[in-house]
């Protein structure tokens, strides 16, 4: 997570840009710190991606608790079949692209011969997990033309490729861990920039029995737990504060009423932070919580409401067996 450099644009095996030094980081500062002294206190669930959450991350998705992944890529490998899409001078745009192994299941069932003239951007906050996967892409699909983008997608619109024929990828139910009034607004934009022919298609996590939901956020391997406290590692090193993440016990739960799953750090004693500003502290008490993510689940209502807030056109509702995850694709 480079936010200090000057914007660069860096020859790896694609091409990468990094669109964060214009965000700041007197941003992230600003950012995290209202957060920790908010009640109750939280910090943006995007600073769980440095180089070793976006690793954490690839355990949860296969750990055998965690249904999500599995769920979306059963119904990603047949995906191709199913869409009505023009594959000729293709641009895929996936926003929070992580280790890109939803896309190539897609790219898979592409026709050979237009693969030449897809372009593929991966945008995501974490430039490791950019840099690694389309490595790795660019090996097992060397036609095709990547460009990486290291951005927020939710505070940024600079990182949006122009082009036609456009189809954006949102998998992961990703947009769960927005809060509602940020999914509306990040909607509404996504759908104004998209013009006529673009499409978009968006992983979407459902309400289904508490005990499934449950399990996959608190998992045996306790993964999921190093993946929250990492969240502090991350903020230790971007804005110089000294928490020690051995003194947070990892929470998460279904909130009933809120349709998520909500994850928290629990502080085991009292402590104080101290800030790159020797005077300005952060207190905790034991006992205490930071709220570090929100996972909403999501309705046969929430669909229809995403494409109004999008002003897009429900064109396919995809799902698998039990109906745990949708792959909704949205026309302008
Ligand atoms: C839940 S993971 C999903 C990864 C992958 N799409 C999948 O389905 O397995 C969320 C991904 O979005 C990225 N991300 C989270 N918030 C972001 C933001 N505000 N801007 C850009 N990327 C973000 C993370 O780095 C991570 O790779």
């Amino acid at each position: 997570m480079n936010f200090t450099k000057e914007l660069i644009i860096e020859n790896t095996n694609g091409n990468l840009e990094n669109h964060l030094p214009k965000l700041g980081i007197e941003k992230v500062e600003s950012e995290i710190y209202t957060g920790l002294k908010a009640i109750p206190k939280y910090i943006s669930p995007k600073y769980f991606y440095d180089e070793r959450g976006s690793e954490l991350f690839e355990e949860i998705t296969e750990l055998d608790e965690y249904y999500p992944t599995k769920t979306e890529k059963g119904i990603l490998v047949t995906i191709a079949s199913k869409l009505n899409l023009d594959y000729s001078n293709l641009s895929l745009i996936e926003l929070g692209s992580g280790d890109a192994s939803k896309i190539r299941l897609l790219i898979n069932q592409i026709p050979k011969e237009k693969l030449s003239s897809i372009k593929y951007y991966p945008i995501d906050i974490s430039q490791s997990a950019i840099e690694k996967s389309s490595k790795i892409l660019a090996s097992e699909f060397s036609s095709i033309s990547i460009r990486g983008i290291v951005a927020d997608f939710i505070h940024q619109k600079s990182w949006v490729p122009k082009s036609n024929n456009r189809l954006f990828c949102f998998f992961g139910s990703t947009i769960g861990n927005m809060t509602i009034s940020e999914t509306k607004e990040f909607l509404k934009l996504l759908g104004s920039e998209m013009g006529k022919g673009d499409s978009l298609l968006l992983g979407m996590d459902m309400v289904k029995d508490l005990n499934v939901l449950v399990k996959a956020y608190n998992d045996e391997k306790n993964i999921t737990a190093q993946f929250n406290k990492n969240i502090l590692n991350v903020v230790n090193k971007l804005v110089g504060l000294n928490f020690n993440a051995n003194e947070f016990e990892h929470l998460a739960f279904y909130n009933k009423d809120k349709e998520r799953i909500e994850m928290h750090l629990k502080a085991k004693k009292d402590m104080i932070i101290k800030t790159k500003n020797l005077s300005d502290k952060i207190f905790i008490r034991k006992g205490e919580t930071i709220h570090t993510e929100n996972s909403h689940k999501f309705t046969k209502e929430s669909i229809e409401k995403f494409g109004f807030w999008a002003k897009l056109k429900v064109e396919k509702v995809l799902t698998d067996k039990n109906n745990w995850f949708s792959l909704i694709h949205f026309r302008k």
